[in-house]
């Protein structure tokens, strides 16, 4: 496959300040709840687990930490997270909850702030959310919460958690009613990524963080897009071009935090195949799918919508379509009847008086938010796929 041309990849990866190692900057305006400056960074590298302690050390972080991991994360990272903690002078504990996103609840949350009680963990404290995007949404809220706000750093471990749930500063818990319905925004200090725990991850686990990866080139870098393309199996076999992918993955949801950090409007644009993807979830129980699946197919079918709206052309949507496939992500789902996914998205977060909003797109790396009436809705969804 042809290599990229360096040029590009300057431009692209202009954040990298090495081949190994890259630090990207959230930049967050003050806040009068929160003195001093809340900007943090994000750092990708491959075998940063051996150094989380130092770097804790250089963020000012130090004193007693609170691992937190659940079982079979723990049994493969614990260790070595722990011996670079303990390397550079800190105390850790490590408190393990059970893998699953069933256990993302209040009752999870509750028992950790027992253990950090009966610790006696104090303001200084430090959260250290070691696992996918389960324990970090769960460990940012205890973080949120205990003793009214306590440090955090995120260690995210699966793809989807690296380039998505880890930055930004959205926590939270699940409850009966729905999923992430309580939480809070609170940004974590600093964000440490090895890609080479990925090694680990079982292959769907990895593909299905694919999607969001695709989904960054989509809305705002139609020259990452081409990346993406042009390195489809490098990519799958988790060679070097999956740190550039983080690593710019990262930056552009640096970006957009940094201008809309509680989703005032342009953060939207991070839900690209979300309104669908999240309806597709729930119809199917939350069992069928894995979330970058689902999202894969709400994609394209955003794409779709967006032809059929007259936004953009043939072409976008079937290298959208070509790429998520390429992949291995599905790309679409006939399950389910026009009306139960209207219904369902009508209880979507973005729906404005009585209208379902969606991110469309225009082009690779340009999207619109946008209201479609129901009408057209339904006429699109009883159609069949264009291409
Ligand atoms: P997950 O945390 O459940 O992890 C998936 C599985 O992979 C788990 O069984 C876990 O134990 C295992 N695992 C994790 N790292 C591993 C590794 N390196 N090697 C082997 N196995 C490993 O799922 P996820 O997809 O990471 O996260 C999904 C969650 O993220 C959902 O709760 C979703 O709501 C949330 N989310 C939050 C945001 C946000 O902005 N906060 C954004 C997107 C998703
Ligand atoms: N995952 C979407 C966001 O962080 O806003």
């Amino acid at each position: 496959m042809e290599p990229f041309p360096e040029a590009f990849l300057q431009k692209v990866f202009s954040k990298a300040k090495t081949e190994k190692m890259s630090t990207i900057k959230v930049e967050l305006a003050l806040s009068p709840y929160m003195p001093g400056d809340r900007s943090y960074p994000i750092t990708v590298e491959r075998g940063l687990l051996d150094s989380v302690g130092r770097r804790m050390r250089e963020a000012g972080l130090g004193g007693r930490c609170a691992v937190i991991t659940n079982p079979y994360v723990g049994s493969l990272y614990s260790k070595r997270l722990l011996d670079s903690l303990r390397g550079a002078g800190l105390d850790p504990v490590t408190i393990e909850m059970p893998d699953g996103e069933e256990y993302k609840t209040l009752s999870s949350v509750s028992l950790v702030y027992d253990r950090l009680l009966k610790e006696r963990f104090e303001r200084d404290s430090t959260i250290v959310a070691l696992g996918g995007g389960v324990v970090g949404d769960m460990a940012g809220f205890v973080a949120a919460t205990f003793l009214r706000g306590v440090p955090y750093v995120q260690v995210p471990t699966t793809l989807l958690a690296q380039v998505d749930s880890s930055v930004g500063g959205k926590t939270g818990v699940n409850h009966p009613l729905g999923k992430n319905l309580i939480g809070a925004f609170y940004q974590p200090k600093a964000v440490f990524i090895d890609p080479d725990v990925l090694n680990t991850l079982e292959k769907r686990e990895f593909i299905s963080g694919l999607g969001e990866v695709v989904k960054y080139g989509v809305i705002r870098d139609g020259e990452f897009f081409s990346f993406l393309e042009k390195n489809r199996d490098r990519l799958l076999s988790l060679k070097d071009e999956i740190t550039r992918a983080i690593e710019r993955a990262c930056a552009i949801k640096a970006e957009v935090v940094s201008m809309d950090e509680r989703e005032t409007g342009l953060r939207s644009i991070l839900n690209l195949g979300h309104t669908f993807g999240h309806a597709i979830e729930a119809i199917t129980g939350y069992t069928k799918f894995k979330h970058g699946e689902a999202v894969s197919i709400g994609m394209a079918m955003a794409a779709e919508l967006s032809f059929f709206l007259g936004l953009t052309g043939k072409d976008a949507v079937r290298r959208i379509k070509d790429l998520l496939s390429g992949f291995g992500l599905p790309v679409s789902f006939r399950g389910i009847s026009p009306p139960d996914f209207i219904e369902t998205m009508r209880f979507d977060k973005k729906v404005k008086e009585g209208k379902i909003r969606f991110v469309l797109v225009e082009d690779i790396g340009k999207v619109i938010l946008k209201d479609v009436d129901e009408g057209k809705l339904k006429g699109f969804l009883s159609g069949e796929s264009f291409l």
